[in-house]
This record gives structure tokens, C-alpha cells and sequence, in this order.
């Protein structure tokens, strides 16, 4: 006899319904890796263990998991008012969170336009540099320069700019006029190099002759992010990015940074822009804007941009883009609830303190077998691991996966494991972090 208890039981271990993200469907489906709760820097799997949250869950998680203010503000929002359309009209938080964002960006960047996610916020600056420069007569202007190992999320856009060839190959043949820079890991050079590597600014040099080949009239914009992260990792050589900015600012051609893993506190500052001194013309922001608890993402940009469009008739809508959760109510409330959790507990400058103590801890793997490279900027790093022949990420998965049974969730990019602990971590849990990882990867032969 079928029972209501039967049921829900069967509901619950029938995987098969669910196409998931990025996974390898089949090995998680035999071996499930299932989280029913999160507090602090740990999750709770389905089986009771904790697990040591490594990576802020992606890369979200910045204030740690279970923050009462965040889900309270949430609860609170829901009450009042659950939804207000984001075309022609409003509602007050939405202007509140826009002003606090401008408040912690970089000077000169003041006015926020809000999207849902990542890939979202990467798309609309896209078509935001595309439809500045014809708002101020340079229609011409029409090509976008990524860069080889690049995420920019998954949209066409996104995927276009970017570089990381698995999640190109299956998906056709992109926005036309992209090219790209040549990425800048360099092992020879740089490999064990602690924060930013000496090596590498030259790899800036390349944009002027992609500039040269295109005609620089034509570049709308550029687009990187200042520490590459889904692709393990990558800190920028020491006077890259501004090398990028004066190449830009020579051309007319938009600095597109993407924050969405570097903002809020990673690199031990508000953001990458502010802790490597360099301010583009736009950047994205997402995953910590919100602590991760609702999606939210938006595009931070110069004065200058918004004002272009401010022409034609007072009546008309300026901008024929917008998402019907633009600024959602929710995603609004969690975002100050957020902002105010790292002001008041200076997470920012945490990070930053703790950056030293990251650093030695992951330096530290340098002597596990097969570690080929240790890299690391702010909370952010990586040890990389030479690829077992003809197997690239297999060894790196399997890392991943023995870290999981020692109790660490952290990423695999590649045979890269990367880690970016939630900024609220401490020096002894960190110690743990770092302990289940060099172990796994002496295990994992
Ligand atoms: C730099 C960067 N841009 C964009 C994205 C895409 O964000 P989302 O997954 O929210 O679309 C990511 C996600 O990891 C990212 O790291």
C-alpha cells in the first residue's frame, strides 16, 4: 500500500527528475552528496556530518551561513510586500541599496542598474557598452575583447567573452566580433608566487595589437576578471590590470571589471578594483551581494554612462533592457541586510588580516605530492595539481571528492583545488581547512 510516509520517502531519494548545473550527473547520483543545513563556516550533510564550507559555497557565502539578520530582513520583506514590478516603479530599498552599493565602490563609480545573477549582470553591461558608445554616436564600436580561461557565467554573452573551452565547445558559435587576450597563468615564471606574481604585465601588451588587427574604433569593451576564479585561481601579474586600464583609456574603449567573485571583501577590500588600485569603467557584482540567501546581481558604473543616455524625450524609456526581478523586494532586503553585516563586523578588513595566514597555510601544500603550483590572493587561492596523463581533472575531482569525506566542501577547477572561505572564518578553522586538503592530497595518488 502506497502511504503518504512511503511517498514523500520515495519523492526524497528519487534523484532522477533533476538535471543539475555543472555536475557530473551520474557519479553524484550513485554517490550523493546531499547538504540539508549550513551554519557559520560548516554545512550539515543529509548524514549529520559537518562539513567545513571551503568555498563559500560558490564563492557566495561571505558573511557565513545561517546569519539571522539577513533571513530575519528576508521574512520581513515577504511580509510587508512580496513583489513590486521593477518597470516604471519602484520601491524605496531598491534606491537605499543602490546608494549603499555606490558607497563602497570605487570613486567614480555611482550608479548600480540590478539583474539576478552573475551571468545576468556580465550580459547587460555587455549591451550597456554597446548601446553607450551609439548613444554617443560611436554605433561602430561593436567588439568585445575577453580573455583565454575567463568565466563570465553562462548567458551567450557571458560565454562569449569568456574563455574556458569546455563551456564553449557544445554551444555553437557565439556573439561574433569577440577575441580574446591570452590568459595569464604562467608556471615557468610564476608558479609558487605568494599574491600577486612579478611576471606577466607584458601579457597587457597583447590588447594593443588585438587593437590594432580590429581597428580600436570598433572595441566597445573590455572585459576581465581581476583575479580569474572558476578557472583556479589566477592573480594578476603585478601592473597588468592597470596596464589594461591605460590601453583602454587610450582607446575609447570600456574597462569592464568582474567583480562577481572578487567583490565584497574577497582580496581583502570592498573590491578587487580597490585593492589593486585600478578603477574600470564598469563592474559586475553578484554572489556576495546578498551573502548568497537570494539571487541578486547588478552592474556598477561611471556617472558618465548613465548620462549619455539621457537623452530623447522626458517621457521615453532610456534603456530598453531590465528584468522583472530587477531589485527584487527580497533580494533587496537580504542585500542591506548583508551590507550591514560587513560594516558592523569589518569583514573587509578581516579578510584582509587573515590574507597572511591563508597564504602561509596554503603555501604550506607546496611540498604534497604532485602539486605543481600554490597561488593566492585575499581569501582566495589555489593548489594545482599536475594532470594525471590523459585524465585532465580526474585527479583534482578525486581531491575533491576525498576532501568531501574528511569533511571539506571545496571546488575543483580542473586539477586545481581552489578554496575561498567564508570571510567570517577563523585562524583554527582555517588550520582545519588546510589540514583535510594537504591529507587528501597525499591520499589521492
Ligand atoms: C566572475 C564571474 N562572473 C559571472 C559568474 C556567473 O554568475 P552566475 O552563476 O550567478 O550567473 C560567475 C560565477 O561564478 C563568476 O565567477
Amino acid at each position: 500500500m502506497t502511504t503518504a510516509a512511503s511517498l514523500a520517502h520515495a519523492d526524497i531519494n528519487n534523484l532522477e527528475s533533476l538535471f543539475m548545473p555543472f555536475t557530473a550527473q551520474r557519479q553524484f547520483k550513485k554517490e550523493p552528496r546531499l547538504l540539508v543545513g549550513a551554519e557559520g563556516v560548516h554545512y550539515i550533510a543529509r548524514d549529520g556530518r559537518r562539513i567545513l564550507d571551503g568555498s563559500a559555497g560558490l564563492w557566495c557565502v561571505n558573511a557565513g551561513h545561517g546569519r539571522k539578520e539577513i533571513s530575519e530582513a528576508i521574512k520581513a520583506q515577504a511580509d510587508q510586500m512580496d513583489y513590486a514590478p521593477s518597470f516604471q516603479m519602484g520601491h524605496p530599498a531598491a534606491f537605499e541599496l543602490a546608494s549603499r552599493v555606490a558607497g563602497i565602490a570605487p570613486k567614480g563609480l555611482d550608479t548600480v542598474f540590478f539583474a539576478n545573477s552573475g551571468s545576468e549582470a556580465v550580459d547587460t553591461a555587455l549591451k550597456i557598452a554597446l548601446a553607450y558608445h551609439r548613444a554617443r554616436g560611436q554605433a561602430e564600436r561593436v567588439r568585445f575583447i575577453g580573455r583565454e580561461r575567463g568565466y563570465h557565467g553562462i548567458g551567450f554573452g557571458g560565454m562569449s567573452v569568456g574563455g574556458i573551452k569546455a563551456n564553449r565547445k557544445m554551444f555553437g558559435t557565439m556573439l561574433p566580433g569577440v577575441d580574446h587576450l591570452p590568459h595569464t597563468h604562467d608556471l615557468a615564471r610564476n608558479a609558487f608566487a605568494r599574491g600577486l606574481p612579478d611576471h606577466g604585465v607584458e601579457f597587457a601588451d597583447r590588447l594593443e595589437a588585438i587593437c590594432e588587427l580590429h581597428d580600436p574604433s570598433t572595441i566597445a569593451a573590455v572585459i576581465v576578471e581581476p583575479v580569474p576564479g572558476s578557472t583556479g585561481v589566477l592573480p594578476p601579474p603585478k601592473g597588468y590590470l592597470q596596464r589594461l586600464r591605460d590601453i583602454c583609456t587610450k582607446h575609447g574603449i570600456l574597462l569592464i571589471f568582474d567583480e562577481v567573485i572578487t567583490g565584497f571583501g574577497r582580496v581583502g577590500a570592498a573590491f578587487a578594483s580597490e585593492a589593486f588600485g585600478v578603477t574600470p569603467d564598469m563592474m559586475t557584482i553578484a554572489k556576495g551581494l546578498t551573502n548568497g540567501a537570494v539571487p541578486a546581481s547588478g552592474i556598477v558604473m561611471g556617472r558618465g554612462i548613465y548620462d549619455a543616455f539621457m537623452t530623447g524625450p522626458e517621457w521615453a524609456i532610456e534603456l530598453a533592457h531590465g528584468y522583472t526581478y530587477s531589485a527584487h523586494p527580497l533580494a533587496v532586503a537580504a542585500g542591506l541586510a548583508t551590507l550591514d553585516i560587513y560594516r558592523d563586523e569589518n569583514l573587509f578588513e578581516r579578510s584582509a588580516s587573515l590574507t597572511p595566514k591563508f597564504e602561509a597555510l596554503m603555501h604550506d601544500m607546496a611540498d604534497a605530492p604532485n602539486v605543481i603550483d600554490v597561488r593566492n590572493v585575499g581569501l582566495m587561492g589555489a593548489v594545482e595539481l599536475s594532470a594525471r596523463p590523459g585524465e585532465p581533472g580526474k585527479r583534482g575531482f578525486d581531491v575533491f571528492l576525498e576532501c568531501f569525506a574528511q569533511g571539506l566542501y571545496l571546488r575543483s577547477a580542473g586539477d586545481s583545488l581552489a578554496m575561498s572561505p567564508p570571510l567570517i572564518v577563523t585562524e583554527s578553522e582555517m588550520e582545519q581547512m588546510a589540514a583535510i586538503l594537504k591529507k587528501a592530497i597525499a591520499t589521492v595518488s
